[in-house]
Formats: C-alpha cells, structure tokens, sequence
C-alpha cells in the first residue's frame, strides 16, 4: 500500500520553474507547488523579490533557489515553467524602464526558448494593464486594449503585450504548449511594503498613523484579488487541457472605489489616519475590472476570499514587517 502511494506521488512530481520565484506571487506559488508534493526550482535577480519571501524554504529537500535574471538564458530540466518574472508596481518597473521592457520580451525569448527545447509547457504572467485604460468595461479578453506606447507605463504595459506576441507566436509556429494569465490587480503578505501599489501603501499609512494618500478623487474604481485565489487560478490554468491557451482574466471582479478601500483599512487597523488627495499620475486607468466569465467556465475558478478576510491576513503581515523593523532601528 505505502509503495504503491510513493510510486503515485513520483510519478506526479513534477520539476518546475518559477521565475520571480523569490516575488510576492512567485513565492506563494512556489509553496503551493511544494505543498503539492513537485520539486520547485526559484529562479530570480532579487531587484524586487527578497530571500526573506522564500527564507522558510530554504532547507526544503525539494526547495532550490537560482539568483538568475531572465534577461540571459538559462539552461536547466524541468517538466513546467512558469514566467512571473518582472517588476509589477510602477515605481519599480519605471525606476529602469529599459531593463524592465528587456524583462519581459527578453525574457520571454529565453524562457519560451527554454522550454522549446524541453517541449515543455510554460505559463506566462501577463497582466490587466494590457488593456490600457481600456474604453470597455468590465474587460473581456477579446478586447485589444487601448494603450499609450510612448508613455511611462509603456515599458510595463507593452512589455507584457509584446511577451503575449511571443507566446502566441511560440505556439503557431513551433506547437508550444502556452497558457496566458491576465492577472488583475492582486493583493495579500509579502507583497513589498513600499512599492506604492494602494493595499500596500494604504496599509502602511493606516500603521504608521500617517495621512492615507489618494491619488486623484478616490472615485476610481479597482477590484482586488487575494493571493490564495489568484494562485489557485495560475495552477488550474496549467493544469488546464493542452488547447486552452488563454488569454485567460484572473481577478476579483467586486469593485471598489479607491475612498472605500481606504476607508477599510483606517477602520481595520484602528488607525486615526485622515486622507489626502494628490493628482492622478499620466495615463492612470480610472477603472479597472475583470470580465472572469472564461475562467470561470473553462478552469471552474472564481475568486472566494472576501476583501476584508484578505485585507486581515494582509494588515496582520504588514503589522508583524512594521514591528521587526522597529526592533531593528
Ligand atoms: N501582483 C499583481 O497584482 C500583479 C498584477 C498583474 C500582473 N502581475 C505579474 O505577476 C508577476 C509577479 O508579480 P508580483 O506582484 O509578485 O511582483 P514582484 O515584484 O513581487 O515579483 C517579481 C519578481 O521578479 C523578479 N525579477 C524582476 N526582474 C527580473 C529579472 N530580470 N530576472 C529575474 N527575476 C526578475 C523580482 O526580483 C521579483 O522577485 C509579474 O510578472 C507581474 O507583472 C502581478
């Protein structure tokens, strides 16, 4: 019986890669394929990531971590590959806009490269700010977005389109195994604490006591995932028959305005914060919501965490941060 159950779970073990392994998501990702029983290799450069995401794993037999950037090839065995690697919030994809545009198109080149090679399947992490500032709403993942080329956001924003040329190029002309994942704006522990994204940087206002800044109104609207979902819909999405290809929308489709989630977080924390209202930056998008009907009917997903569970594991990460750097100074 025990040598029958050892031989089940060798023969589903699988060797995979994720890269931006050591990020917010990537992280998350790599414990639950761990959890899963596969073998795990973390592939990243460390520019936004941190080996404190991934410290619990570092004696894990089937754990391994690569400080590599995409940007160069890399030569490895795996059964999967998962590309999330690339800085996600403005402030860090605009702090070098050349390297990050280099992230995503070079390395989507070397990753689908990678698993050409291997004839293995590969997953991309693409992104909701394909559609732009979209005139469509909510987003559905036949609309073709509606995007500056030339603006500050366009290292980001083109970079991932251009990535998504790739994949579907990859697939046509070589028969590759690839799954497209929209990730809308996604939220939970371990995301960076000062990478201006508004769960994050409202959490900390709200814990430092601090004014919560909002750009523009507050009357735009943004729907928020928790983590544990979006990572359930990336592994549905991979497990997913060989023709389903996406582009798939992962995300939250409840809205809420930015006012509320502020709202939200000063009555969470307890703090006394009061708000504060700054203009929008170039080219933000006043409204931003996932259609999740292809997600739902191909991969049975649907987001389950509610925004106040979310923001309490969240508010609970960034409490605990807050108080280690404190014990730190
Ligand atoms: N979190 C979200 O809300 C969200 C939304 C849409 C898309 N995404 C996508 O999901 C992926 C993960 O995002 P995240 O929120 O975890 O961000 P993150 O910044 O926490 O993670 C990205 C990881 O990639 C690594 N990285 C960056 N450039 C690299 C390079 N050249 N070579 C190797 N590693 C590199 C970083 O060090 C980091 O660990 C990204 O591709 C992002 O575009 C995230």
């Amino acid at each position: 019986m025990l040598r029958h159950r050892v031989a089940r779970l060798y023969d589903s073990r699988k060797r995979i890669l994720v890269t931006g392994g050591a990020g917010f998501l990537g992280s998350h990702l790599c414990d639950r394929l761990l959890e899963q029983g596969h073998e795990v290799l973390c592939a990243d450069n460390l520019f936004t990531g941190t080996k404190r995401n991934i410290d619990h794993l570092h004696n894990h037999p089937r754990f391994e971590f690569i400080r590599h950037d995409v940007t160069f090839p890399l030569f490895v065995e795996v059964d999967e590959i998962y590309n999330l690697a690339c800085p996600a919030s403005p402030v860090h994809y605009q702090h070098d806009p050349v390297q990050t545009t280099k992230t995503s198109v070079h390395g989507a080149i070397n990753m689908l490269g990678l698993a050409k090679r291997l004839r293995c399947r590969i997953l991309q992490a693409s992104t909701s700010e394909v559609y732009g500032d979209p005139q469509v709403h909510p987003q559905t993942e036949d609309y073709w977005g509606h995007v500056n080329p030339i603006g500050l956001r366009s290292c980001y924003d083109e970079g991932k389109r251009c990535a998504e040329t790739l994949f579907f190029d990859y697939h046509r002309q070589h028969g590759m195994e690839i799954k497209v994942a929209r990730i809308f704006n996604t939220y939970g522990p371990r995301m960076h604490p000062r990478d201006g994204r508004v769960v994050s940087n409202f959490i900390m206002q709200a814990l430092a006591g601090d004014d919560i800044t909002i750009f523009g109104d507050g009357t735009q609207s943004r729907s928020f995932c928790y983590v544990d979902d979006l990572i359930d819909g990336l592994m549905r999405l991979m497990a997913s028959e060989p023709g389903i290809t996406g582009p798939i929308n992962l995300g939250n489709p409840v809205e809420f305005t930015i006012r509320e989630l502020a709202e939200t977080v000063i009555r969470m924390t307890g703090s006394d914060s009061g708000l504060v209202y700054r203009d929008l930056p170039s080219d933000d998008p006043l409204q931003r919501q996932p259609d999740i009907t292809r997600a739902s009917t191909i991969l049975k997903w649907e987001p389950k965490i509610g925004l106040e569970d979310g923001l309490t594991e969240t508010i609970a990460y960034f409490r605990d941060l807050q108080q280690a750097e404190e014990a730190r100074t």
